[in-house]
């Protein structure tokens, strides 16, 4: 069997974050609608100048090493706002987020923004783009038909679009990229 690569050792040392110091995490895919670690605190919050994409493999989550599924990373867009949840974190729980996200994420520090107007520094996980799990594919429909097919230990990879789909119309957030994905998928599922 083949491994699931790992950004464990390369997350470790980034950012040199205080233990001390409780920090912001960013959320714009599973971290959403997937909470599974304490937080003191969660708003929803966004980013400027990244859009959501499909582009990151998944052989640990929604896929397997021999079979990858597909999960979110974000690619830079000047003119692009990213909406998701932040939440405010004891440092005692990064391991476990880092263990998380280990399948090609690295950390990093971005400035989010609060509907309130402020603005924090928070630490986000986005796919590290030199690794063999960074795949871009721009087709939505060739995405759609690799997701409707995909399953891993954390459950089928459609579920994945029609949670995220879901949470971003609680929290009156649309995402054009997003419905296009889950419409695709609820084709296939009327095809089936
Ligand atoms: C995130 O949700 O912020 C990172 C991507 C993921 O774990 O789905």
């Amino acid at each position: 069997m083949s491994e699931v690569y790992s950004t464990i050792e390369k997350n470790k040392n980034r950012l040199n974050l205080d233990p001390n110091q409780a920090i912001w995490l960013f959320g714009y895919g599973s971290i959403i609608f997937k909470v599974d670690f304490e937080y003191l605190e969660a708003k929803k919050a966004y980013l400027n100048g990244f859009e959501r994409r499909f582009w990151m493999a998944s052989e640990d989550h929604r896929g397997t090493p021999e079979s990858p599924g597909r999960v979110l990373t974000l690619q830079e867009r000047r003119q692009a706002k990213c909406f998701g949840m932040a939440y405010r974190i004891d440092h005692k729980v990064l391991d476990a987020l880092d263990l998380r996200e280990q399948n090609g994420y690295l950390r990093y520090l971005k400035s989010v923004s609060f509907a309130d107007g402020s603005a924090h520094d928070a630490l986000v996980y986005i796919g590290d783009k030199t690794t063999r799990i960074y795949q871009e594919e721009h087709d939505v429909k060739t995405l759609a038909e690799l997701i409707f097919n995909s399953v891993g230990p954390s459950g089928q990879n459609k579920d994945y679009v029609y949670e995220l789909a879901q949470a971003l119309r609680d929290l009156n957030e649309p995402d054009e990229y997003i419905f296009e994905l889950e419409a695709c998928l609820r084709k296939l599922e009327e095809i089936e």
